[in-house]
């Protein structure tokens, strides 16, 4: 293989995202677009990644990190100029060099290793990724001469009528003779519309010397969409989504509406999985076969168990067994850990606490910095009060205690194995093991008293 870079050209704030925030540095399910990119690129074993970023922009630094070297554009005299600031690195090699756009997201490493590919084979001095596209408005274009050989690339805003009418598009991914592209961004002007050094006029140089100028054109043009705002942001958001849901679909899950089911980058989901609309699934994520989530979930960083349901629910943090039913309309916050065959029904809140296996809440309770056995049943309406206004107080249920509704548990307190709170109780003091405990008053009946008072009423 040859000596192959890649320059990413990060530079541009991108004032048409209307945005304090760089625009490479905006997600796409999740992850900023310059890193989908490097992402891809460091799948193609380069020699070295140069990523150029404007002055001021440590934050696209901070986010690409070792992946790449960085050199500064300290003004944004645009495309031709950037890819000029990776000279004093690049300049005099011998080799390949891939030119990609820190906006174009979805790229994939595959196409990009074609492109290398079909470059070095073909032996141009510059060989274009082009695609075609239905709306081709905002994206150069390619014009090609009567052989139908590419001529130059039209920016839009240079573009003749006819020009316009053009729909096969640069996509700003472009590979290089190395030497040649130094040399040929000497002689780029920035005599045009914008008032910039546009790369894509290196291709009209090269080809006035009759230089072998090459095109691939790839047949998604998805693929290439360049980001320039935020309507082309969210197509860039839904064509990723759709890439990532049909992964799964051909794993083995079943994704009942996919247009309304949002699952992360680093998602696993085992086969047989059913996933229904309006569920957001993030973040480090493994969901095992035959687990059922939705309609209406939000999942993030959790690991779940085969055959677990999870309905209306939201989940953060946290590892759930296997067999579990969590919902509708329950809680799972950070650090809590579910047990096989627990149950977690509508209206409960489950906060740093571990439930063992088969223990059930299934019905309005907040359970915080608890310690649950197996085979615990948690009665409706139970509470462990962890929260003195300074501090947070364990509650430990031991194995096959049975808590009745509307109980209140001051913590720190110790429910013992087997032991019964009757429905209604605050506890305050541990319970022993296998006893009753009653914390609450007696109740007292005034029989006739309805009519007494009736009666003094009426006189
Ligand atoms: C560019 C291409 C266009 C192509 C489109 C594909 C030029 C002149 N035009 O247009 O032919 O169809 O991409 O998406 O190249 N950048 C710098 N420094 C600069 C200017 C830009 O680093 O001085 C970076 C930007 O951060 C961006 C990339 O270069 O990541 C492309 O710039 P952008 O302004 O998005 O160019 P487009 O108008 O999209
Ligand atoms: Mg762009």
């Amino acid at each position: 293989m040859s000596n192959r870079h890649a320059i990413v050209l990060a530079a541009g704030q991108g004032k048409r995202m209307k945005s304090s925030l760089y625009k490479v540095l905006h997600p796409v399910c999740g992850k900023p677009m310059v890193q989908h990119v490097i992402d891809q690129l460091n799948a193609l074993k380069l020699q070295e990644i140069i990523t150029i970023v404007g002055h001021g922009a440590e934050q696209v630094q901070e986010q690409i990190g070792e992946d790449s070297r960085f050199m500064i554009q300290e003004e944004q005299l645009g495309t031709g100029h950037a890819v000029q600031q990776a000279e004093s690195v690049l300049g005099g090699q011998k080799g390949t060099t891939l030119v990609v756009c820190g906006d174009t997201p979805l790229l994939t490493s595959e196409t990009l290793e074609a492109l290398l590919d079909f470059h070095e084979k073909e032996e141009a001095k510059v060989t274009l990724l082009t695609a075609h596209a239905d709306d081709p408005s905002g994206y150069g274009r390619i014009v090609r001469n009567e052989n139908q050989d590419v001529a130059k690339i039209v920016e839009q805003k240079d573009a003749t009528e006819q020009e316009q009418r053009i729909q096969e598009i640069n996509t700003g991914t472009y590979c290089f003779d190395n030497e040649a592209l130094f040399e040929a961004l000497q002689h780029v002007s920035n005599n045009n519309a914008q008032g910039e050094y546009y790369l894509p006029d290196v291709i009209e140089i090269l080809k006035n010397r009759n230089e072998k100028i090459g095109a691939f054109q790839t047949k998604s043009f998805d693929e290439t969409l360049g980001v320039n705002d935020r309507v082309a942001l969210s197509k860039a958001e839904q064509a990723m989504k759709r890439r990532i849901n049909e992964y799964h679909m051909r794993n083995g899950v079943t994704l009942i509406d996919p247009d309304h089911t949002y699952i992360g980058l680093n998602v696993t989901i085992g086969q047989d999985a059913v996933i229904y609309p309006g569920s957001t699934i993030d973040g480090e994520t493994a969901i095992d076969s035959g687990v059922e989530i939705g309609p209406n979930s939000e999942i993030k960083n959790c690991i779940i168990g085969q055959d677990t349901t999870i309905k209306q629910s939201v989940a953060h943090d946290s590892l759930i067994g296997a067999r579990v039913k969590i919902g509708p309309y329950a809680h799972i916050r950070p650090s809590s850990k579910l047990a096989d065959d627990v149950k977690v029904g509508n209206f409960v809140e489950i906060k740093k606490a571990t439930f063992g296996e088969g223990s059930k809440a299934s019905h309005l309770s907040y359970i915080g910095d608890a310690e649950v056995g197996n085979e615990v049943n948690i009665g409706c309406g139970t509470i462990t009060v962890n929260y003195d206004g300074e501090n947070k107080y364990l509650t430990t249920i031991q194995d096959g205690a049975f808590i009745g509704c509307n109980s209140n548990l001051v913590a720190p307190v110790t429910i013992g194995e087997g032991a019964y709170v009757a429905a209604g109780s605050t506890i305050t003091d541990d319970v022993p093991n296998s006893s009753l405990s009653i914390a609450r008053s007696r109740q007292t009946n005034k029989e006739g008293y309805v009519e007494k008072m009736k009666n003094k009423n009426n006189n």
